[in-house]
């Protein structure tokens, strides 16, 4: 299994249908291709792993994994997901330090987010460090047709290194 074979079966685990949040393999290459965006895995036993790192993770599956863009300075977190059965662990938290400290490597000042309103992963983000910073009404369609809000959240990245 490659990278992306290992974000694709997360997304397919993590993601509620429902919700139509998980990417399709093209989006995610294209994403790579790209050169702006970054991900890193967690492995089952909570380390995490950056792309192109010596410890094999082919065989393993992979808990959760997180893609982000960086534009100019400031880095946006597009995807972010664990698996169910290891939910609640700690590894979300896990992630998003690791995702931190590799954008202020990038040099970004900021990071970004867009959540459905509502959404469990907002506790999570605030406890973190983000701020809700703004709402777009109707952003997001579920698969029945309905319409949610999204929420912007912000975290300043300057200063807690
Ligand atoms: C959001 C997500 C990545 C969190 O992963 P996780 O590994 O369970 O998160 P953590 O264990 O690091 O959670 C840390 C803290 O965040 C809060 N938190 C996380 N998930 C929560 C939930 N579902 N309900 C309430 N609080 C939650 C809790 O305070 C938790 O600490 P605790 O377990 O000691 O109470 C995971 O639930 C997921 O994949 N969800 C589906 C995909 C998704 O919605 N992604 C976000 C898109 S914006």
């Amino acid at each position: 299994m490659d990278d992306i074979d290992h974000l694709m079966s997360v997304m397919e685990d993590a993601f509620d249908p429902a919700f139509g949040e998980a990417w399709t393999r093209r989006q995610i290459e294209d994403a790579l291709v790209i050169g702006n965006c970054h991900y890193l895995l967690i492995a089952p036993d909570g380390r995490v792993i950056l792309p192109g790192a010596a410890e094999p993770h082919d065989c393993l599956e992979i808990a959760g994994f997180a893609l982000s863009r960086q534009g100019y300075d400031e880095e946006e977190l597009l995807l972010f997901a664990v698996r169910p059965k290891y939910r609640r662990l700690g590894y979300g938290r896990r992630m998003l330090d690791a995702v931190f400290s590799q954008a202020r490597k990038h040099g970004s000042k900021r990071m970004l987010l867009e959540m459905r309103e509502g959404n469990p992963a907002g506790l999570l983000y605030v406890s973190c460090g983000f701020e809700a910073i703004g709402e777009r009404r109707d952003y997001y369609r579920t698969r029945d047709g309905n319409r949610l809000n999204g929420i912007t959240f912000a975290r300043e990245l300057e200063g807690d290194s």
